[in-house]
């Protein structure tokens, strides 16, 4: 079973890339397209179980990591308890036939098989760890919240809500396929991570469509941003990662202050690898901003993001460097576009 730091050890094996030296496809998302998306068959399945090679799995590379331990236990809870959600939003959506058959057909389904492979991988890196049992008292908790009146009270705004939750797994997983120590983690995540941009696609359709119909202005949509964007890290990662702890530390209590010593090292392994501009990309795009406006709001909150909210700890002092550099040349590029501007 995983000890307690040895996460420190699994910091050092990441090969920390600025984000701007990674391929195209890593840097920015793709541009969402506003045309209707194709169906496919309910039948159609991108990847199964069987395609990931378990075999090959290096559990010699994980076993030690208590933090990577948590971060692939708390998912695999999360993704497996999707049914419960599916249902209320399926309920939600009743009459629009075509949402309510992606969801049902295409999305719940995919959500439960990410919930599978995550499950096997960690039952195949760590044996000892009874996950089926630890489940259960997840889920006793868990499925408390989750109820129907917790959704949005329109269906663009839920739609806007989905687009933030799927953007929030997107990153979680490009994170985790960055920074995986070991390839069959790499692999199994990059497939999710795909999974994960074409169901924000997807609810981003639906949600042009909604705000269409309900005429939804701005300021609603963007109140609606922030508050799931405060939901990310909430409780139901709390509930998950309390029963992952009590696991490896039979008897300790967990409070939100432990929970927060966690959550802040998971930030410090993460941070570098994190997808800065495709989140805040992907978090923008719902409010339809000016071109202009976007080009300049975009690179700010992703350097904030990166420098405040994930650069705590060890990773900040290491990066004071590149962020006073950061800094000044976007200040310099902003004064000189706008200086070139007034003199239009
Ligand atoms: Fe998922
Ligand atoms: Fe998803």
């Amino acid at each position: 079973m995983p000890k307690l730091g040895k996460e420190w050890e699994f910091v050092n094996l990441i090969i920390v890339k600025d984000e701007r030296t990674l391929p195209q496809r890593f840097r920015i998302f793709p541009m969402i397209p506003a045309s209707p998306l194709p169906r496919r068959s309910p039948s159609h399945q991108r990847w199964t179980l069987d395609d990931i090679p378990w075999q090959s799995l290096d559990r010699a590379r994980v076993t030690d990591q208590e933090l990577l331990f948590y971060l692939l236990t708390t998912a695999s809870f999360i993704e497996t308890a999707t049914d419960t959600y599916a249902h209320n939003l399926i309920e939600y959506y009743a009459g629009d036939e075509e949402t309510t058959t992606w969801l049902e057909q295409h999305w719940q389904h995919e959500e439960l098989q990410h919930g599978r492979a995550l499950k096997r991988y960690v039952q195949t890196a760590w044996p000892n760890f009874d996950w089926d049992q630890v489940y259960q008292a997840f889920f006793a908790e868990f499925s408390a919240n989750c109820v129907i009146e917790a959704l949005e009270p329109s269906r663009c705004l839920e739609m806007v809500s989905r687009c933030i939750v799927e953007m929030g797994t997107a990153s979680y997983y490009t994170t985790l396929s960055r920074l995986s120590p070991e390839p069959v983690l790499r692999q199994l995540t990059q497939l999710i991570r795909e999974d994960e941009i074409r169901h924000y696609k997807y609810f981003y359709h639906y949600f042009l469509r909604y705000r269409q119909r309900e005429n939804m202005g701005r300021w609603k949509i963007f109140r609606a941003v922030l508050r799931r964007l405060r939901m990310i890290d909430g409780e139901d990662s709390s509930i998950a990662l309390k029963h992952a702890y009590g696991i490896l530390h039979s008897g300790a209590p967990f409070d939100n202050r432990l929970y927060r010593i966690i959550q802040k090292r998971a930030r410090c392994l993460m941070g570098p690898q994190f997808p800065h501009r495709m989140s805040v990309k992907m978090t923008l795009n719902p409010l339809d901003l000016n071109p202009r406006v976007q080009k300049t709001v975009a690179p700010t909150i992703a350097f904030l993001s990166r420098y405040l909210l994930w650069g705590e700890g060890g990773m900040r002092i290491k990066s004071y460097g590149r962020m006073y550099t950061d800094l000044y040349t976007r200040v310099r590029v902003y004064a000189l576009n706008q200086w070139a501007r007034l003199a239009e």
